[in-house]
């Protein structure tokens, strides 16, 4: 079931959403080389629970142990911030944020270059942003779910990257993961149909290599089976009358 949200859900949707996007904004100053992953948690931590007072969605669900989720190069999602985990020059790092407030959940997550960074892994952040964007722009009630994936899809593939098929998209609101479940390729059966009110996330998962992934020993962490390097974006969107909002956009940040 599809839960259509009202106009109070909507307006703590985006006092939460926009919250989310701040993390993200705040810590970019802190991605250099030589900082652990553990010491970008701790600042994430800090600046959610004691200066914008909600809390980490991540922290303690189904056992997670950390406020944010850092996944370096070849980590797909759900790294773990560790002390040994430290940045170095040429590093592609995604940091994941999920809030709580009053109730209601925001979601978002994007890359970070560390210094000087090979052309390859520009392009597959580039393009997996690229992807990301172009999905979101043709958001609108009456287009069927699967054109989303259709979208990001036809992205990927042309540029010979491949799409990670074991994650996807969410609705979200006061559940942290609610229908729909959004793929991020294409398939027949996401027939679903938007309607106005709607909220979900779009959150695709590239690689340079091949899709396949395995979990590592620690449980969370998803890594690429042939180390090939992974990017993932990811906003959470309001689907509005005659197109979307992005309710987790960032500062100097707009849809192109
Ligand atoms: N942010 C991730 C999502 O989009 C979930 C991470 S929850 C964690 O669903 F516990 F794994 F951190
Ligand atoms: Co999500």
């Amino acid at each position: 079931m599809i839960i259509i949200k009202n106009n109070f859900d909507i307006k703590k949707m985006k006092e939460v959403g926009k919250l989310t996007s701040q993390v993200l904004h705040m810590i970019k100053n802190y991605i250099t080389p030589g900082i652990s992953t553990q010491e970008i948690n701790d600042i994430c931590h800090d600046y959610i629970y004691k200066k914008i007072n909600v809390t980490s969605a991540c922290l303690g669900y189904q056992g997670y142990p950390k406020s944010t989720c850092i996944s370096v190069n070849n980590v797909v999602c759900h790294g773990i911030p560790n002390k040994k985990i430290i940045l170095k020059n040429g590093d592609i790092l995604n940091i994941d944020i999920s809030l709580k407030k009053d109730g209601y959940f925001g979601d978002s997550s994007q890359m970070f270059l560390v210094g000087e960074c090979s052309k390859l892994a520009k392009k597959l952040c580039k393009i997996t942003l690229k992807s990301l964007y172009e999905s979101i722009k043709i958001i609108k009630p009456g287009i069927k779910l699967r054109k989303i994936g259709k979208t990001i899809q036809k992205i990927a593939t042309k540029n010979n990257f491949s799409i990670v098929k074991e994650y996807c998209g969410h609705g979200i609101g006061k559940n942290f993961h609610e229908e729909p479940y959004v793929l991020h390729y294409y398939s027949k059966d996401q027939e679903i149909v938007l309607k106005k009110n709607m909220i979900f996330t779009i959150e695709p998962m590239i690689n340079a290599g091949q899709r396949k992934i395995f979990c590592d020993k620690d449980k969370w962490t998803i890594k690429t089976c042939d180390h090939s390097l992974s990017a993932q974006y990811e906003h959470t969107i309001l689907v509005k009358k005659n197109g979307y909002e992005v309710l987790t956009l960032r500062k100097n940040e707009s849809i192109i």
